[in-house]
């Protein structure tokens, strides 16, 4: 339905840098914004082994800004990381914090940037998923194309204690700037590269199905769908095609770009579910679940996703709308295939495990969230026919 009852709000970061080398002159936008004093450093060992924190701290030295790095980053974050990198900015006496890495490094990053302000730890806050107040500055530069977070108000970050996957979700941690040098992707391995970019397929046309859908961050997601279907499977196949890098990095953006206010549905429910208990990468777990999602949602987007279909390069000419709808569902399907993704979760869960998943799903507060950006309520009897089906790999049944 086209949204001219809503109201709609949007936050994006206020100074958006994307270009090919930008990186080197990162000191120069920093001082454009008048942000001062020591950069803290927040990223991971491979990025520092790669050479790309030395790259950006030399970058800094001349624009005279001083930085130290925290390089002990790890994959799917939990609070106690983000403690040891909050000890460590605190030590360090940081003014400002850089996110430099794929999606946790930044997700660490935007943790830190507050507790440099507040007392505390991690915990403390992520019980209630937001800070008081704004912290210290935010930069963030992604050095993967998929979860979009250098311009989102969000972090994902797991309670160690129980394994279960929490989340931030403010405009506090909104990053004031994002640097998006596709250079920095180049040397992401295939498997890293497919599975990010399922993440941000995944943000594109899940926020096209939410409640919050509104004609802005419809047409920034179409572009992002567009560019992934044209450019994912080269950045996979040939990791060192700028062009492909580039339009990777400009998808991964914007689909962050296009979710940050209506939110994602669905298929980061079960991608979140499947995560907290297989502890699977997050990228994967959308593999899994975006096909399912979209059709879980069809009965009330089934135009959008005809539209989407056409975005994926699907010629749809002659076609019901619903054809076409179906068309699109298949068509991300294959393309997830294509760069060697799972599209079922039976590699690495149990099938009796559904009751178990669907009971999360129903119940969970940090799977429940999802759906108060979703137009379906969902029951306990679809998450499991949702599970069901994304466990045996079965799509193009009748809607439910
Ligand atoms: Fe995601």
């Amino acid at each position: 339905m086209f949204p001219m009852l809503k109201v709609v709000q949007y936050y994006t970061p206020q100074k958006v840098v994307f270009g090919v080398n930008a990186v080197d002159n990162i000191g120069q936008y920093i001082k454009e914004m008048g942000i001062s004093g020591k950069a803290i450093i927040v990223t991971d060992p491979g990025v520092a082994q790669a050479g790309i924190a030395a790259r950006v701290v030399q970058a800094l030295k001349k624009d005279g800004f001083e930085a130290a790095v925290f390089d002990q980053g790890k994959p799917e974050p939990d609070n106690v990381v983000c403690d040891q990198a909050a000890d460590f900015a605190r030590k360090e006496a940081g003014s400002f914090v850089i996110g430099l890495g794929g999606g946790s490094a930044i997700d660490i990053a935007k943790v830190v940037a507050q507790l440099l302000v507040l007392p505390g730890k991690t915990e403390d806050y992520l019980v209630n998923t937001t800070f008081p107040k704004k912290g210290a500055p935010i930069i963030a530069v992604p050095t993967t194309s998929g979860t979009g977070t250098e311009c989102t108000m969000y972090s994902v970050v797991t309670f160690a204690k129980d394994g279960i996957k929490g989340f931030f979700a403010t405009p506090t941690i909104l990053p004031d700037m994002a640097l998006v040098d596709p250079t920095l992707t180049v040397s992401m391995p295939p498997k890293v590269t497919a599975s990010t970019g399922a993440d941000a397929l995944s943000h594109a046309i899940e926020t096209m199905m939410a409640r919050q859908e509104n004609p802005l961050t419809d047409a920034i997601a179409l572009k992002a769908v567009e560019f992934i279907a044209e450019a994912l499977p080269v950045a996979v196949y040939e990791g060192d095609n700028l062009e492909a890098r580039v339009k990777m990095a400009y998808a991964s953006m914007m689909a962050g770009m296009a979710f940050n206010d209506p939110g994602i549905v669905e298929g980061h429910a079960l991608a979140h579910t499947l995560g907290s208990v297989y502890h699977v990468p997050h990228g994967v777990g959308c593999a899994v679940a975006l096909p399912y999602a979209m059709e879980y949602n069809m009965g009330h987007c089934m135009e959008k996703l005809a539209r989407i279909a056409v975005a994926l390069g699907q010629n749809t000419a002659g076609m019901s709308v619903r054809q076409a709808a179906q068309v699109a569902v298949q068509a991300v399907k294959q393309l997830l295939e294509d760069v060697g993704l799972p599209t079922t979760w039976a590699p690495f869960g149990k099938k009796e495990d559904i009751p178990m998943l669907a009971k999360m799903m129903v119940e969970s507060p940090w799977i429940t969230a999802f759906y108060g950006w979703s137009k379906r309520p969902m029951t306990r009897e679809a998450a499991v026919e949702l599970l069901t089906r994304s466990y045996e790999g079965r799509l193009g049944d009748k809607l439910y």
